[in-house]
This record gives C-alpha cells, structure tokens and sequence, in this order.
C-alpha cells in the first residue's frame, strides 16, 4: 500500500512474491511498471492506481499473505483508518509491516543544525510536526506506533529502527566502510534506546 515507483515492490517480485502495489499516484505507478519490466519481474507486480481509504475496492479483504505500509502513515490524513486499512487487507495469521518517519531523530537533527524552535515544535507537536511548512503529517515513537498497531488488532511482534546511524553518519565514513556500518547498523536496529534515534521506525505486526 503506497508502494510508489517499487523500491521493496520490485525486490519482493525477484524474491518469487506476487505482489499487488496498490498507489494514489499515477506517476508513481508508471515509475513502478518500467522498473519491474527491467529487473524482468513486470509479469509478477500488478499496479493499482487507489486511495488506502478505498482499499478494500482495490484488494479482497483478508487475502494477502503480507501487507506493506512503508512510508505511508506520515503522509496520509487518517494513520487510523491507515492501519485498519492494512490490518483488513491481511489474511488470518498475516504480517503487517510499517516503516514510518521517527520523531526522536527529527529533534535530534534540528537540535545539530540549530534549528531550535523547529526542534521545539516536532517535539511537543501532538504529530510531531515542525510547522505548517512540515512535508509530513506526522512522526511517531516507538511507543506510539505500538499502540497505533495494537489498536488496530494487530499483534506487534517487533518494533526496531531503521536508518538508526542514517543521519549522525559523517558521510565520508558511510561512503568508505559500507559493510561495517551494515553490520553497526544490523547491530543498532534493535538496541531500543538507539531505535528511538533511528531516522525511520520499522513495525512488523500480525493478523491474529
Ligand atoms: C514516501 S512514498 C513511499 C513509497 C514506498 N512505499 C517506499 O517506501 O519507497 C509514499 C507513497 O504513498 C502514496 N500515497 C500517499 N497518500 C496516499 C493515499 N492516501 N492512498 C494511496 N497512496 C498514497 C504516494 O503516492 C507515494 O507513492
């Protein structure tokens, strides 16, 4: 849901999934089909063009196997009706995985670039936003994306960071030792008090 141009919809389909990707943007979805047609997968990814409050529309309730919302829920009105969205697409005993914009790094990196009021604002901002400017609706914790996916019915089996050294990285370390800092990184991913510092939070829950 939300695929876009297929950044983890192309890689699934050369990994043997079927995959539906459901996306609002026509353009997204243009972008999508060429890159599934050169990786030579565009006969395993369908494109939809649909709304996630429409979902149910698009796909047949309780029928994929796994349900991906990365990068949605900090650009979409309702993360609620997201998430249910989601959870109803997923079949009995499916996996629901989320990956969303975390808020303890987008203070931190606001902190490091003086953005102080920015800072100030993404941290008691009910959504975590910096201001009506904010690209994103909205950025969540740790705790906060647990209890969006508890409410939702869904079994949380792992909250992680993703991206935990992405941004306090100097980037010529990240160009020059790329095994290393997957390997830091792999490391870090579930160590919960540097999950809270990671640039995205990763979900994966399930369909009791
Ligand atoms: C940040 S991109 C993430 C793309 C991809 N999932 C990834 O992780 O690379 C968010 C995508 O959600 C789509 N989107 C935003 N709002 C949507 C909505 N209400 N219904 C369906 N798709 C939506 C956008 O068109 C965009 O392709």
């Amino acid at each position: 849901m939300g695929g876009g141009s297929g950044a983890w919809a192309v890689p699934l389909a050369a990994a043997g999934c079927t995959v539906t990707v459901v996306d609002s943007s026509p353009n997204a979805l243009a972008a999508l089909q060429r890159r599934a047609r050169e990786a030579g997968v565009g006969e395993h990814v369908t494109a939809v063009q649909g709304d996630v409050d429409a979902l149910a529309e698009c796909i047949e309730p309780g029928s994929a196997d796994l349900v991906l919302g990365h990068g949605l829920l900090e650009v979409v009105d309702d993360a609620h009706g997201a998430v249910a969205a989601l959870t109803a697409a997923a079949a009995p005993g499916a996996a629901v995985s989320v990956l969303v914009a975390g808020r303890t790094a987008a203070v931190l990196t606001r902190v490091l670039a003086g953005r102080l009021a920015e800072a100030r604002a993404v941290l008691t901002d009910p959504d975590g936003r910096s201001g009506p400017d904010d690209k994103l609706r909205r950025r969540l914790d740790g705790p906060g994306l647990r209890a969006l996916l508890d409410g939702a019915g869904l079994v949380v089996e792992v909250v992680q960071g993703d991206g935990v050294l992405d941004g306090w990285l100097p980037g010529s370390v990240r160009d020059g030792g790329a095994a290393e800092v997957a390997e830091l990184e792999a490391l870090a991913a579930g160590v919960p008090a540097l999950r809270e510092v990671a640039a995205r939070l990763h979900a994966l829950a399930r369909r009791p």
